[in-house]
């Protein structure tokens, strides 16, 4: 039988939320070419993403962004080794996209299908930075519409150990800036707004959920943040107006304060379960520098410290190289799906 010397091509593709996303990355490490287009701007003025909106998008893009891909990469059809494609968790008008088109490319090039979970793709690409992975480890995935803890035994082995049992620290985020009338996507807007405020400005709510729990919760802080800029009987008008920029600053950098204490604590809390030697972290929170430091410092002061693995700042939002590189070990072991493959909205 003929053996292959050249490296393994997979082909990501991504459109769980609001980018449309095709990467060609080699051997799931080497990225050949990563192509995003963000739906940013069409979202912007309802402060959300729109679900018919994103899937639209998603029709127009999605060939275009894997053509660009593929001619980046340098390569064609026949170099591809497989087609791999984010089914799970996200909006399911806009998964179908990426779904089909994926279907459709494997069927005509006869290459393998592969179904990947975003948010083990989230995770994979803390991954890309390391070379090995030394073992028990945790991984805390923060985005827009999840946050969860794993035990991480192995890219494919993965425990759910937690997750917010109401909004994601993501969403929490985009909720908060948009209280405070900060641009969208909040995230961002909140970590700029943020570098000029006071931390300990606004003394609001950490939901720990009890002394052992590894679940999440951020409903309360959001509405704490409502109830200090409209008054406890929210009948009258927003404050948010005739508050100065260091007032806002103020309370971003309190409200960024109190969920990154909230993820850190419940990450030292899984890490301390389970003896982790490294903490992962991924997902578009992840490109938080303040939740980096914070972790940072958790692990450097942790006996014996543990070793933190971000995920590369490029790769923390959504994006396909996660998607192709994750793809690369389902590859090896044989983990093919086939032209059945649905979309899934949930699936942690
Ligand atoms: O992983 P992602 O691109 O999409 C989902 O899978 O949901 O994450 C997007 C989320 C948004 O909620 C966005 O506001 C948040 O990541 N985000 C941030 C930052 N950059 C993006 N949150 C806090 N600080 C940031 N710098
Ligand atoms: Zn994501």
């Amino acid at each position: 039988m003929e053996t292959q010397t050249r490296p393994v091509n997979i082909l990501g593709i991504e459109s769980s939320c609001d980018e449309t996303a095709a990467a060609v990355v080699a051997d799931g490490r080497t990225v050949k070419s990563s192509v995003i287009a963000s739906q940013a701007e069409l979202h912007k003025k309802y402060g959300g993403v729109v679900p018919e909106i994103a899937s639209r998008a998603h029709i127009e893009k999605i060939y275009p962004v894997i053509a660009e891909a593929m001619a980046r990469a340098g390569v064609v059809a026949a170099d591809i080794d497989a087609v791999a494609v984010a089914n799970q968790p996200g909006l399911t008008i806009a998964l179908i996209v990426g779904v089909t088109a994926a279907k459709a490319l494997s069927f005509v090039w006869e290459k393998p299908l592969i179904a990947i979970n975003h948010l083990h793709a989230h995770l994979q690409s803390a991954m890309l930075a390391a070379e090995t992975l030394e073992l028990p480890a945790v991984a805390l995935i923060v985005s827009g519409g999840h946050t969860c803890l794993y035990d991480c035994e192995s890219p494919l082995e993965l425990k759910l150990l937690g997750s917010t049992i109401d909004d994601a620290a993501g969403e929490a985020f985009d909720k908060v800036a948009t209280i405070l009338k900060l641009p969208y996507p909040g995230g961002p807007s909140i970590e700029k707004a943020a570098k000029y405020g006071a931390p300990k400005a606004v003394d609001f709510p950490r939901s720990m959920l009890g002394a052992s729990s590894l679940d999440f919760s951020f409903s309360g802080i959001k509405t704490a943040v409502l109830y200090y800029c409209r008054g406890q009987d929210m009948k009258g008008p927003s404050n948010v107006d005739s508050m100065s920029k260091q007032e806002i600053a103020d309370i971003a950098a309190s409200f960024q304060a109190a969920v990154i204490d909230v993820l850190v604590k419940k990450t030292q809390r899984a890490a301390k379960e389970t003896d982790a030697r490294t903490v992962l972290l991924g997902g578009g929170v992840a490109a938080n520098n303040e939740l980096r430091c914070a972790l940072q410092q958790m692990c450097d002061s942790s006996k014996p410290p543990r070793k933190l693995l971000c995920a590369p700042k490029q790769y923390c939002t959504d994006n396909a190289v996660m998607v192709a590189s994750l793809a690369y070990h389902k590859f090896k072991a044989g983990l093919f799906a086939d032209l059945t493959l649905e979309p899934k909205s949930r699936g942690q």
